[in-house]
């Protein structure tokens, strides 16, 4: 069953027209409107033209024949090899219909919520996409259009609204997507992949020169960068050993080592009382560096997410809010967080029961952040 062509392919084909140059790849060609109207551009050099239905593929080698395109069956990108200069892309986007038959949500259905389509998509587009290469999509008022906007930014994509029109229920939505300005910097670097969001930011993973790393971007550096601090803060830690290997850093972004481990929780849950006592120690030594060089972390009174244990040992991340203080205040937070909360009782149940006695050598540390002191903390664990 093939996809005719409809309000959204002639929508779609009016900016492909306008916007295609270089070489094009067509995915989810159907009846191959939009490779059709991007080979009749004389911008347009050449024509990948892919869908995942073998049916839409024979019809378009049997009843096109045009220099300039090429037709392929493929699942997205999965036999596109090559980056191209404008990527169309007017994909099944509503949401799945339990009452459609198979055959037809092929063409009209993008995944339970209707955006899944695009987020897979998205996850792969940047390694086909030249960098000053442009993708032309639509989407539909009911794919969620705000989601789709989201994925593109987690994907390093920035975009635009070029052209709407209102069907009976529903509105059509033209997009361009560019990689973003940070993404093209990141050359030579591969599979980027987004890993996580927080506030202002965002971080990718990927390869350099066979090596993971990670890359934080700032999405709103404005006049302090975050990031920026933070890889001041790791040129400093790092002669320490604490924190990933800054590797490169800019005002909006930074490339550091990826550190591959399991998060606290996890490793106390699966680890034996002396296993875990010597992470603990371990993130204290590192607490007391930190402590000597009066930089605080901000956020050791609860670090659940900033320890990642690795086969070395626990590795400390995320530095983007540390401060320079006077009385620094990592040892004393760790305290905290080991005697009070789920911690502490995940702790127990290990056998590995921290004495409330602890709080009062960390006052006396407080005062006094003497090694002798530290060491009595120590002797507690
Ligand atoms: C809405 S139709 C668009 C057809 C045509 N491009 C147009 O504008 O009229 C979506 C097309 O995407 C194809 N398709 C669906 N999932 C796909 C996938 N994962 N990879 C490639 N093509 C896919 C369908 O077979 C269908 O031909």
């Amino acid at each position: 069953m093939l996809y005719e062509p409809r309000e959204d392919s002639y929508l779609l084909g009016k900016q492909v027209s306008k916007c295609a140059f270089g070489d094009v790849l067509d995915i989810g060609t159907g009846t191959a409107i939009q490779a059709l109207a991007a080979a009749n551009s004389k911008y347009v050099r050449s024509v990948v033209a892919v869908d995942i239905n073998p049916a839409a593929i024979e019809y378009c080698k049997k009843n096109i024949r045009n220099p300039k395109i090429a037709f392929k069956k493929s699942d997205l990108f999965d036999s596109v090899s090559g980056q191209f200069d404008t990527i169309i892309l007017n994909p099944p986007y509503l949401p799945a219909d339990p009452n459609e038959p198979a055959e037809s949500a092929i063409a009209t259905t993008g995944g339970r919520h209707g955006y899944e389509i695009m987020e897979r998509f998205f996850g792969q587009a940047k390694d086909y996409l030249e960098d000053a290469g442009v993708i032309i999509f639509l989407i539909s008022s009911l794919t969620n259009p705000l989601k789709v906007e989201s994925i593109m930014i987690d994907h390093g994509f920035t975009f635009k609204r070029i052209a709407r029109q209102k069907i009976s229920f529903e509105e059509l939505y033209v997009y361009t997507a560019e990689k973003s300005p940070i993404i093209k910097k990141l050359h030579g670097i591969k599979n980027i992949t987004f890993l996580a969001k927080g506030h202002r930011g965002i971080v990718y993973s990927g390869l350099y020169k066979g090596k993971k790393i990670a890359i934080k971007v700032d999405l709103s550096p404005g006049h302090v960068s975050r990031v920026d601090m933070e890889s001041r803060w790791l040129k400093i830690l790092n002669k320490k050993n604490i924190g990933p290997k800054l590797l490169h850093s800019a005002k909006d972004f930074l490339i550091m080592e990826y550190i591959d481990g399991e998060r606290l929780f996890d490793y106390v849950q699966r680890s034996n009382k002396n296993q875990i006592r010597h992470i603990i120690q371990d993130v204290f030594e590192q607490c007391y560096v930190m402590d000597m060089l009066q930089i605080n972390k901000e956020e050791m009174h609860h670090p659940v997410k900033h320890i990642i244990i690795t086969a070395e040992g626990a590795r400390l991340i995320d530095f983007e809010r540390c401060k320079k203080a006077l009385d620094p205040k990592n040892v004393t937070q760790f305290c905290q967080f080991l005697t009070s909360g789920s911690f502490a009782y995940g702790l127990e149940n290990k056998g590995l029961i921290i004495n409330k006695r602890i709080l009062k050598f960390a006052q006396k540390y407080k005062h006094d952040p003497s090694r002798k002191n530290f060491d009595s903390i120590l002797e507690e664990i």
